[in-house]
């Protein structure tokens, strides 16, 4: 019998966090088609909190069921290696990239597909594709396995990133010359700022005080203002990472007519509100329209282009700080749940 941890939340309150243990099916427990996958590294940021705050209304509570009533598996991004398999084409020792439960292990039900597996297990059916797909690293051309730390923290925010200055770029930026971005120092926003510089637009980034210094040294925005600043009044799109109401009524209030466009993007203040002004990013839109445009390898070669760019730039704007197991899994949720984590650092954890 192997022995598990899996670090389960109260979905009511997620500071309150307990590590729970139990025993693993053995190989022989596993049904066809299935693989046991054992943790080995994540990253874990703002957008790993937002998944808990809107857990109940986006689904993200069922990818790894928990056991307790009220408790739910926030999950993270990184890799996990196959310790147990029934798949010929997933044996021991392949090493994938995905969507994981913070615990040592999970059981996926594999289907094959050209770049790894779905996870087709029952319980995940109804939710977004994106989610439910492992890369297998020995077949995927973006792998480096010298960039483990920048691809689980980096990788599931880039997308968005590059997905959110793509729809803009393709929508003529609606008119506007200016993109206002709040939470402008976190990775998501900045990775966005990065893709937009050359764009011919002026970007300009809403921090809290204490992240002024850290976003303007990013280099990225033309203008940093605290978030009690008045902004320039012009022809303007704002693209929300931080879902604060007051935020959204002073640039309302200020700009009247010359806001173009309010995109919802994340929630790092952790206050869900729905504000007809503002229209909810969803990136599978734009990547099906994409991939309608470009072709599956266009799109793949630009975003390619694209990740290759800013990794090159972001290990010198964000050092990374390793942890390990799930003690010091428990103490940065805590800590990035808080706020409490600087920008200039973020947070790998290896078990
Ligand atoms: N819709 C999508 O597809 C999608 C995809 C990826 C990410 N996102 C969202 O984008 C947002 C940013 O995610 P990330 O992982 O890039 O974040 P991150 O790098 O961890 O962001 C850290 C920043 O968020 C703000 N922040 C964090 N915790 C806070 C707290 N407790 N109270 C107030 N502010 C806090 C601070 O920025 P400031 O001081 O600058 O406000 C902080 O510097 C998240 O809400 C995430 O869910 C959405």
């Amino acid at each position: 019998m192997i022995s598990r941890w899996t670090v389960v939340v109260d979905r009511g309150n997620l500071a309150e966090t307990e590590v729970l243990h139990d025993e693993l099916p053995s190989g022989s427990d596993l049904s066809d088609c299935e693989v046991l996958l054992r943790v080995s590294r994540v990253g874990l940021t703002a957008n790993n909190v937002t998944y808990g705050v809107i857990g109940d209304v986006l689904g993200y509570w069922n990818f790894f069921p928990a056991g307790g009533s009220g408790q739910g598996v926030v999950p993270v991004w990184g890799f996990a290696d196959v310790v147990d398999s029934t798949v010929d084409a997933l044996p021991t020792g392949t090493r994938v990239y995905g969507y994981l439960p913070m615990a040592s292990h999970f059981v996926a039900r594999a289907r094959l597909t050209s770049s790894g597996f779905v996870d087709t297990a029952d319980h995940r059916a109804e939710l977004p594709a994106v989610y439910n797909s492992y890369l297998v690293t020995s077949s995927d051309p973006a792998y480096d396995a010298n960039s483990e730390d920048l691809q689980v923290l980096y990788r599931p925010l880039f997308l968005t990133s590059f997905l959110l200055a793509d729809q803009l770029v393709d929508n003529d930026f609606h008119g506007a010359r200016t993109v206002v971005i709040s939470s402008a120092s976190s990775k998501t926003a900045f990775g966005t700022a990065q893709c937009l510089r050359g764009q011919g637009v002026r970007l300009v980034g809403l921090t809290s005080p204490r992240n002024v210094e850290f976003t303007k040294g990013l280099g990225l925005y033309d203008t940093v203002l605290p978030y009690d600043a008045a902004v320039d009044v012009e022809p303007s799109v704002y693209l929300d990472f931080s879902g604060s109401a007051d935020v959204r009524s002073a640039l309302h209030s200020r700009l009247g007519a010359e806001l173009k466009k309010d995109v919802s993007i994340g929630l790092t203040h952790k206050t869900p509100s729905q504000d007809s002004r503002s229209e909810f990013f969803f990136a599978p839109d734009q990547l099906r329209k994409r991939t309608a445009d470009w072709g599956s390898d266009g799109l793949a070669q630009r975003f390619g282009e694209a990740w290759r760019g800013f990794t090159a730039q972001a290990a010198g704007w964000v050092a990374v700080v390793q942890h390990h197991g799930p003690d010091e899994l428990v103490e940065v949720w805590q800590a990035v749940l808080a706020g409490k984590a600087n920008p200039d650092t973020a947070d790998v954890i290896s078990f």
